[in-house]
């Protein structure tokens, strides 16, 4: 008797085992809750069936061009990849009054990421990396160039890079760019020249 209860549910784990087993598509015997596998809620990216009015049946439209997100208007780069842009950058870019001090030293963090191989830990251009780009034409971040080299070249060479010096705007946030700034003109020893400053037109990046 025993024995018998054994085999029975055993048979019976292996039917339901076995309908779970079973690949959806063509098996609409074992589909019994479709809705579980094609989602009658609205989805983003894809809308089986329903949605005939967007392209891919997407619910979600794409943003218009040009669209910011909230709180991301820094993203916003008005000056041009050329030489122009770079000077016009120095001209209007100022660093931003809502960045205060930093009292974390996520700049010098970065900069020791990001900056240090090829311009050395102290900015002396004796990073290992240096010796395989070449050097630029001024020594060190102490040599006048920098001191008074205004804040928003650097972030332009930081945002487009700079003949042997890439871009480093996919991995420095704006507000991160900025940081690593203040980080330079406190190594160069003109930190004063890296304050906040407030920009009466908040349409520039901050
Ligand atoms: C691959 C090596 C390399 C890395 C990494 C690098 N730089 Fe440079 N950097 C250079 C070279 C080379 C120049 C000289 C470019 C020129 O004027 O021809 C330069 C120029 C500069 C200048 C002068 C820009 C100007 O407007 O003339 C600053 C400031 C600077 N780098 C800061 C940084 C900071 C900050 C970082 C890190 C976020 C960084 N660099 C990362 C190689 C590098």
């Amino acid at each position: 008797m025993k024995t018998n209860y054994i085999l029975i549910f055993s048979a019976l784990g292996a039917v339901l085992l076995s309908s779970c087993l079973k690949s959806r598509g063509n098996n609409p015997g074992l589909e019994y809750a479709p809705d579980m596998y094609d989602s009658k809620g609205y989805e983003p990216y894809n809308q089986i069936d329903s949605n005939r009015i967007n392209p891919y049946g997407m619910n979600m439209r794409e943003p218009v061009k040009g669209t910011v997100a909230i709180n991301q208007l820094d993203y916003v780069y008005p000056y041009a990849n050329n030489n122009e842009g770079y000077e016009a950058a120095g001209i209007g870019l100022m660093m931003p009054a809502t960045l205060g001090e930093d009292t974390v030293g996520r700049g010098k963090y970065l900069y020791d990421v990001y900056c240090s191989p090829c311009h050395g830990a102290n900015g002396g251009n004796d990073g290992k990396v240096m010796d395989k780009v070449g050097k630029p034409t001024w020594p060190n971040y102490q040599d006048a160039y920098i001191q008074t080299l205004p804040v928003g070249k650097i972030y332009h060479t930081l945002t487009y890079g700079k003949n042997n010096m890439g871009s480093h705007a996919s991995v420095l946030s704006p507000t991160d760019r900025w940081r690593v700034i203040q980080y330079v003109k406190a190594l160069a020893g003109t930190a004063s020249a890296a304050a906040p400053v407030n920009q009466v037109d908040s349409t520039t990046t901050r």
